[in-house]
């Protein structure tokens, strides 16, 4: 019955959304203003007519390819020391996209409403929605948002990477890196535009700093310990005397980092959803890679686009 309703929603719905073919060959279809690869536009509906969040849940949210995989394993890490050692972490034996679940892509993609209920707290849930469209009660709760985001030519690079190693449109022939590079500043990419994405998490973060963490990839790269401590800290969790005094921050971001994870069995082979690898979540983890593969002209034209989208909101990113 409850299905019935969204499927009916949804077949009205998208005869009003504008569609497009992403330059990987996947559709993509905008609403509410962001492009949604359109297998996450019913979970999304669904989401947001049934999520019921907890005051001690804790969201965590991204654009694709801007270091959620990493937020992931740090948060489920600190937020779960006092009940799993780092020794026994599910994380050495699971892909953290496993250990933690996207709100669209697994839990609302299975089923049309989910019995949540019971899960552990605090639960950790991920999301790429853009924060306007997370369901009413993340944002009206007491439950907690971290949002990583990441330099935008560094994240096109490696989203680039990622779909051309995860091909799954096999028939489509990939536009060129120039014809895909357009798109991307015309904002027409996976939970596109970056711009407004990451603008909606900055500014809540700057209205409600207790409700939203704001992180960039290049500060956690520049220096992961005193980001250990905040997420703790943000998340009601701020590690005491002893914890520090034993090294439990440094294992936590010894077992989280790219060298660790990456040489995990688990995450040598595998597939995640049955189509994405599981060793191509980890592939350079490196800030700055863009230069290998962009020409100063595009870094120019996304500074210009960063200039105007970010004017006056005190948002910046280094490149
Ligand atoms: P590169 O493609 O530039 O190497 P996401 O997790 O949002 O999909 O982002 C993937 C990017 O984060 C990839 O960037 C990947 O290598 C990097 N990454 C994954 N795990 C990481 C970790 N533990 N530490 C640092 N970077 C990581």
């Amino acid at each position: 019955m409850e299905k019935k309703e969204v499927s009916n929603e949804l077949q009205e719905l998208l005869q009003t959304l504008e569609q497009q073919t992403n330059w990987d060959g996947l559709p993509l279809v905008k609403y509410d203003a962001f492009w949604l690869p359109d297998i996450a536009l019913r979970p999304i509906l669904s989401a947001q007519k049934y999520f019921k969040a907890k005051d001690s849940d804790i969201i965590l949210a991204s654009i694709p390819k801007s270091g959620t995989t990493w937020l992931k394993a740090l948060v489920f890490s600190i937020a779960n020391r006092n009940v799993i050692s780092i020794d026994q972490s599910p994380l050495l034996t699971s892909n953290p996209h496993t250990v933690v679940p996207y709100l669209e892509f697994n839990l609302y993609s299975y089923q049309e409403n989910p019995n949540l209920q019971d899960l552990p707290s605090p639960r950790i849930f991920a999301t790429h929605m853009p924060f306007k469209m997370l369901p009413d009660s993340i944002r009206e709760s007491e439950c907690k948002i971290i949002y990583v985001c990441r330099n935008p030519l560094d994240q096109f690079v490696s989203h680039r990477h990622f779909w051309l190693e995860n091909k799954i449109e096999k028939v489509a022939v990939p536009l060129d890196i120039d014809a895909a590079f357009d798109l991307f500043c015309q904002g027409i990419h996976h939970f596109g535009p970056l711009w407004d994405h990451t603008l909606g998490y900055w500014n809540a973060g700057l209205k409600n700093p207790q409700k939203v963490l704001f992180l960039r990839y290049e500060d956690l790269k520049e220096d992961i310990t005193p980001h250990v401590k905040k997420i703790a800290e943000f998340i009601g969790s701020p590690f005491s005397p002893e914890e520090e005094k034993q090294g439990v921050v440094d294992q936590i971001s010894r077992l989280c980092s790219i060298e660790n994870l990456r040489n995990l069995e688990v995450n040598k082979n595998g597939y995640i959803l049955d189509v994405l690898k599981n060793s191509s979540f980890f592939r350079k983890g490196e800030v700055g890679d863009w230069i290998n593969h962009l020409t100063p002209a595009m870094a120019e034209r996304v500074k210009d686009l960063m200039a105007s989208k970010f004017d006056g909101s005190g948002l910046t990113f280094k490149i």
